[in-house]
């Protein structure tokens, strides 16, 4: 645990390690996540696989010069292969390959344009899932677009704790005004609407901004009443107290092009401007346990305690 939060760096989840587009087939890419050095590739059956990077033979780590064999990857430094459940199959200067050499195979799941891995405690398995976007299924939305990835110093836990916290609506992103905020929960999801008025080049609207959260890792957001548009954010320990934050995009096209709608484009422009507003903050505040609040700002007590459930009894 840093210094700076109190919070354990690993809570459980789903955490995305890539845009779904930085590996196409055959492509071997090394990450560092959760303190530790993975290998991400995607087989020629079109599957990711995410493993631990280091090799059970001699120790290199795949993701520098890894070779994709069919579903199968294989080590740089001697050629072993090992399959997608991360079992050495092929030793090729032996006749017979090392059942004992095996690389640990993350949990991992594709969707929403993300490439996510289940983090758990002491390799407990998946106990939920994160769901696809209904708008994927849409017509007059395009697929998922990449936005900007970030290297920032904060916890997860900060990031989440935006979504209720509604003055900084209004004092950091400059909406004209915010109102009552709802919040909703259940097991692994948070859903919290914040009752805010935009200034528009029409005037005053008045609508919500929406974020609903799974995990520490993901974040739905979107802004109902402006147009229908959804930004995935997303927060993946890198390292403690390091964060890789990025964000995607599922908006509505052009009708009959496969272009983004003008208003989709001033969302996303205008998306990425306010996460750049949040960033300085993220990385230079530190975590109050006790905050001193205001009347109305309850719900970053009722954050935190449903936020207690992604650490480990023993963390906690
Ligand atoms: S270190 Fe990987 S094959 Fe030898
Ligand atoms: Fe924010």
């Amino acid at each position: 645990m840093s210094d700076r939060f109190p919070m354990p760096p690993y809570p459980q989840g789903w955490y995305v390690v890539a845009h779904s587009a930085e590996i196409p087939v055959g492509q071997v890419v090394p990450l560092r996540r959760f303190g530790q050095e993975l290998v991400a590739y995607r087989g020629e059956s079109g599957e990711v696989r995410v493993m631990d990077a280091h090799c059970p033979h001699l120790g290199a780590n795949i993701g520098y010069g890894g070779m994709v064999r069919g579903d199968d990857i294989v080590c740089p430094f001697h050629h072993w292969r090992f399959d997608r459940d991360g079992r050495n199959v092929d030793i090729p200067y032996r006749d017979t390959f090392n059942r004992r050499a095996q690389l640990r195979a993350w949990p991992v799941d594709e969707s929403n344009g993300t490439v996510m891995v289940w983090l758990g405690h002491e390799d407990e398995q998946p106990t939920w899932q994160v769901p696809r976007l209904k708008e994927l299924d849409d017509e007059a939305y395009l697929p998922p677009i990449p936005g900007q990835s970030y290297t920032i110093r904060t916890h997860v836990q900060e990031i989440i704790e935006n979504v209720v916290d509604m003055a900084h609506f209004r004092y950091i992103h400059g909406v004209k005004g915010f109102g009552a905020l709802e919040v909703v929960e259940d097991g692994p999801m948070l859903r919290a609407t914040a009752a805010i008025t935009f200034g528009t080049p029409r005037g005053l609207v008045d609508g919500y901004i929406e974020n609903e959260v799974w995990g520490l890792g993901v974040n739905f957001n979107r802004p109902v009443g402006l147009i229908p548009t959804c930004a995935i954010a997303t927060q993946t320990p890198i390292e403690d107290g390091l964060v890789d934050f990025r964000y995607t995009f599922i908006v509505p096209r052009k009708p009959g092009t496969d272009e983004p709608s003008n208003a989709s484009k001033s969302f996303m422009k205008d998306y990425h401007f306010q996460i750049e507003q949040d960033i300085p903050v993220w990385e230079h505040k530190i975590y109050r346990e006790s905050p001193k609040l205001a009347r109305g700002e309850g719900a970053v007590a009722d954050l935190r305690r449903w936020a207690s459930q992604f650490y480990a009894k023993a963390d906690a």
